[in-house]
């Protein structure tokens, strides 16, 4: 039997303080309408020192549970996209499972910059397809505002934090994810790069002190590279999903500039109306920028069940890819799931977990 991968979750989690461009100016040598005309950016959320990319990641995953009705005891996979992970290890994946009490899954985060979260609903869609998981959790997030040199005009601008999810899970019923696919040109990574605090270049007074701990860009060549992939990738999976673009009811492309988004709208002979875009209120959030823009198509009504979509996105490596989706909705259920009790339960497992391994250690060390 022909198994589908279906999004029945979704949920958005962003940092309350907003900061705007014209603040952005009383620090560096810009002003507003430079960043407006160049990137149609006006404002982005920035996270507080206690807001996490975990902390981002897990509400924005509780709210997509919520939507889903389903249990954390249910998911089978956590894939957390994030090119800002709290740590190289252990996976920020692991840390939200550990926070919503998904104990019989697997957890790891995946770093494909802007375009990590389409590699992950394509995993996530390919695991659920093959039959080997029911469910999985699917995040984008972000606290790039740590990574951003906020001494450099040319980057400080254009970033912003936030996290996005989706739940997709496995039904008989045809739609959900029906093509995808996955890019890379890695003869571009200098393009895009964080240079320092890998085995690379380990941190180092020499690396601090040249700011090589901070995303550097050409800005230019990485345009070029966005304005010429969207269009053919969105054209690929509607190809692929035996689709028309007349069938696409939306497109949801990463958001990082308006004018790459323009260019992708040219190039495909669609009016703008049919993008969502929120780049002006975001900026540009990486991993997390598609699925926050699809939570406020659906939260606005814009998106509909049974009507088709495609995400596309772009970003470091080079990479980029896309996916054509059939929109069905959640899953009907009978009993409502209470995920506050199931947090609860969470950080009391957490709790002892941690205590018995100590006390282990402690009984072990003696001998
Ligand atoms: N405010 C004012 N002036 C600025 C500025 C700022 N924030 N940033 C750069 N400038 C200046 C430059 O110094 C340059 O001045 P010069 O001509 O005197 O040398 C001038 O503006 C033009 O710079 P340029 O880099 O050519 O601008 P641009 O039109 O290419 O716009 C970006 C810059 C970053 C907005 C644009 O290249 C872009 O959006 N690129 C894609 C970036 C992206 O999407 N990255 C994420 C990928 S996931």
């Amino acid at each position: 039997m022909t198994r589908y991968a279906h999004i029945t979750g979704w949920g958005m989690s962003v940092p309350e303080r907003v900061l705007t461009n014209d603040e952005i100016a009383q620090f560096v040598d810009t002003n507003d309408a430079w960043i407006r005309e160049r990137t149609g950016i006006r404002e982005r959320h920035i996270a507080n020192p206690e807001e996490t990319t975990g902390l981002l990641a897990t509400q924005a995953a509780l709210k997509a549970m919520e939507v889903a009705n389903v249990r954390p005891t249910d998911v089978d996979m956590i894939i957390v996209a994030t090119s800002s992970p709290e740590h190289l290890f252990p996976s920020t994946a692991c840390l939200v499972q550990d926070r919503i009490g998904a104990t019989d899954c697997g957890a790891f985060d995946i770093l494909a910059a802007c375009s990590g979260f389409i590699y992950a609903v394509d995993i996530a869609a390919q695991a659920i397809k093959s039959g080997s998981i029911q469910t999985a959790l699917v995040i984008g997030s972000e606290t790039l505002s740590r990574l951003v040199n906020w001494r450099d005009r040319t980057t400080c601008i254009l970033f912003g934090d936030g996290a996005g999810a989706f739940v997709l899970q496995a039904s008989d019923e045809p739609g959900g994810v029906l093509s995808s696919m996955l890019r890379s040109d890695g003869s571009g990574g200098d393009l895009l790069t964080i240079p320092a605090g890998g085995s690379s270049i380990p941190a180092s007074p020499h690396s601090v002190g040249n700011d090589l701990h901070f995303i550097q860009m050409n800005g230019r060549e990485v345009y070029r590279f966005a304005t010429r992939v969207m269009a053919k990738a969105t054209e690929q999976v509607v190809e692929a999903a035996g689709l028309k673009m007349e069938d696409i009811h939306l497109i949801v492309p990463h958001q990082a500039n308006y004018r790459i988004i323009e260019a992708a709208a040219r190039g495909l002979k669609l009016p703008l109306e049919r993008f969502v875009i929120n780049v002006e209120r975001y900026g540009n959030t990486s991993t997390a920028s598609i699925p926050i823009a699809l939570c406020e198509a659906i939260e606005s009504g814009r998106l509909q069940r049974e009507q088709n979509i495609v995400i596309v996105g772009f970003g470091a490596g080079l990479t980029w890819g896309a996916a054509a989706i059939h929109w069905t909705g959640p899953f009907p259920s009978e009993k409502k799931v209470y995920q506050q009790r199931y947090q609860l339960l969470a950080r009391a497992r957490s709790i002892a977990r941690r205590t018995l391994r100590r006390v282990e250690g402690w009984i072990y060390g003696r001998k």
